[in-house]
């Protein structure tokens, strides 16, 4: 799968990206990042890709001609592809938003900076605009690095383990039961005993009951999203006081 980021900031992007899984997953040629400068297209005596907004008001605008010329000749060269524009006004990013994103052969992002671009880019050319919350950053940048990062894990060949993707937070609307490594004690702390027993089934309920426990205490608003069977709802009944008929 393809990433294209147009940014100012090329290197801030790749140099965020190029560690651990996703770096491996490049180096592998699973997916490829083409983060493109579109300074370098600008039409301008210095180079300049930003101006005073019309009507007056504080900072600078990303005008649209750098912009868009530099999307054409990446049409051009790559094809076409949905232009996501990252911005705190956008549908917020999210697991499902992201596995859809990861049917896609080749992506490509709009990184503003300063006070956004000019209204026009996005009347024309972006096709998505997406927000990673309610907060505001400098740039799109950083966020563009969290949207890739969890698109291409779901990328097969990306994760080792290609089902593990699968069995964590979110996929099924249920946080992940607690993990444990050697030592059995640590500083007084136990590993619980049902995971020393090698007794699978009850291993897997035990799992099951952390997951339900803690998306009640922690994220109570994913649970009328989950896929609870009969068992599951009995339990959540009697050790939380959750009924999911009375929602
Ligand atoms: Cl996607 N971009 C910017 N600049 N700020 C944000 C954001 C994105 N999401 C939240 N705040």
């Amino acid at each position: 799968m393809k990433f294209n980021v147009l940014t100012l900031f090329p290197d801030m992007v790749m140099d965020s990206l190029n560690h651990s899984i996703i770096g491996k997953a490049m180096e592998k040629g699973i997916i490829q990042v083409n983060s493109i400068n579109f300074r370098d297209f600008s039409d301008s005596k210095h180079n300049s890709v930003d101006d005073y907004p019309y009507g007056g008001g504080a900072g600078m605008v990303i005008q649209a001609q750098p912009v868009l010329d530099a999307y054409e000749d990446l049409v051009k060269k790559e094809g076409t592809s949905r232009l996501i524009y990252l911005t705190p006004q956008g549908k917020t990013f999210n697991q499902a938003m992201a596995e859809e994103f990861a049917q896609a052969d080749q992506l490509t992002f709009l990184c503003g900076h300063y006070e956004g671009v000019d209204e026009r880019i996005i009347d024309s050319i972006v096709t998505d605009e997406v927000s990673i919350g309610d907060f505001v950053l400098t740039g799109g940048e950083m966020a563009v690095v969290l949207i890739i990062d969890a698109v291409a894990r779901l990328i097969p060949g990306v994760l080792k383990n290609n089902s593990s993707s699968e069995h964590e937070s979110f996929h099924d609307y249920l946080l992940e039961y607690p993990q444990y490594s050697r030592p059995e004690v640590f500083k007084g702390m136990r590993v619980p005993k049902v995971l020393l027993s090698g007794h699978h089934k009850n291993i897997e309920i035990w799992r099951r009951e952390q997951s339900l426990l803690r998306t009640h205490k922690k994220r109570p608003d994913l649970l009328p999203h989950a896929n609870l069977t009969e068992s599951d709802k009995q339990f959540l009944k009697k050790y939380c006081n959750y009924d999911v008929n009375m929602l």
